[in-house]
């Protein structure tokens, strides 16, 4: 199965101009945006919170992909949430009640979604994939944009895949980090069916051919 949805990381998009980078990937035909929060406690890295996140609600009907790289994040989620996000991935390693942070998310409306670091192993997620629409998997250390794919994260794609598969279970997997229209076919073939691309995708404008990259090349 060729099909998946390209996540376009706003990492990578001009920071001056945010909704209007929105406006632009909305008209390209991209149906998702990956909002990339950190604290620099969990990451060496700043971006931006709850409130540009509302503020962006307001100007785009694109669904938010919300990637929480903060500490525990259970002390946010319900901000994340009335801001507008769709969707809240929050990191294995970034709390200890990894179960209560999802029920949560859950019970706040939002797709709940776990993210893990190049290092964790699968089993951090294995007894959640019930409850979870989507499971992360971090194909770089999580901080920066413009970094190379690591590759034995393609072996962790196959191996989750096939975890959800022997569970009966529609789980998404997501890859972020590195993802390119070179790499895209392997990663679709390896089981992956959501990729965010920064670097690769908003250096590479106008956005609706650059989308349509991605996607002939999973055909391939
Ligand atoms: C990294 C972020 C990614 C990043 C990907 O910490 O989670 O979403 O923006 O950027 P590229 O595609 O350039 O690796
Ligand atoms: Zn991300």
């Amino acid at each position: 199965n060729e099909s998946f949805i390209l996540s376009p990381s706003l990492l990578s998009a001009d920071f001056g101009r945010f909704a209007g980078e929105l406006a632009d990937l909305e008209d390209a035909g991209v149906a998702w945006a990956h909002l990339d929060v950190m604290d620099g406690h969990f990451v060496p890295n700043i971006t931006f919170g709850p409130p540009i996140i509302k503020r962006l609600r307001q100007k785009s009907r694109l669904f938010f992909d919300t990637h929480l790289m903060i500490e525990r994040p259970e002390r946010y989620l319900a901000e994340f949430r009335d801001a507008g996000a769709d969707l809240i991935c929050v990191h294995a390693e970034s709390t200890v009640h990894l179960e209560r942070a999802c029920a949560e998310i859950a019970r706040l409306g939002a797709r709940p979604a776990v993210a893990l670091n190049p290092a964790t192993p699968l089993s951090a997620v294995e007894y959640l994939l019930p409850q979870l629409f989507m499971v992360l998997i971090m194909s770089v250390n999580p901080g920066f944009g413009g970094q190379s794919f690591i590759p034995f994260c393609l072996d962790k794609v196959r191996d989750l895949r096939a975890m959800i598969n022997a569970r009966g279970l529609s789980t998404h997997i997501q890859v972020d980090g590195g993802v390119t229209p070179e790499n895209t076919p392997a990663l679709v073939a390896a089981g992956a069916d959501i990729l965010v691309s920064g670097s690769a995708f908003f250096g590479h404008p106008p956005y609706g051919e650059r989308l349509r990259t991605f996607h002939e090349a999973a055909r391939q």
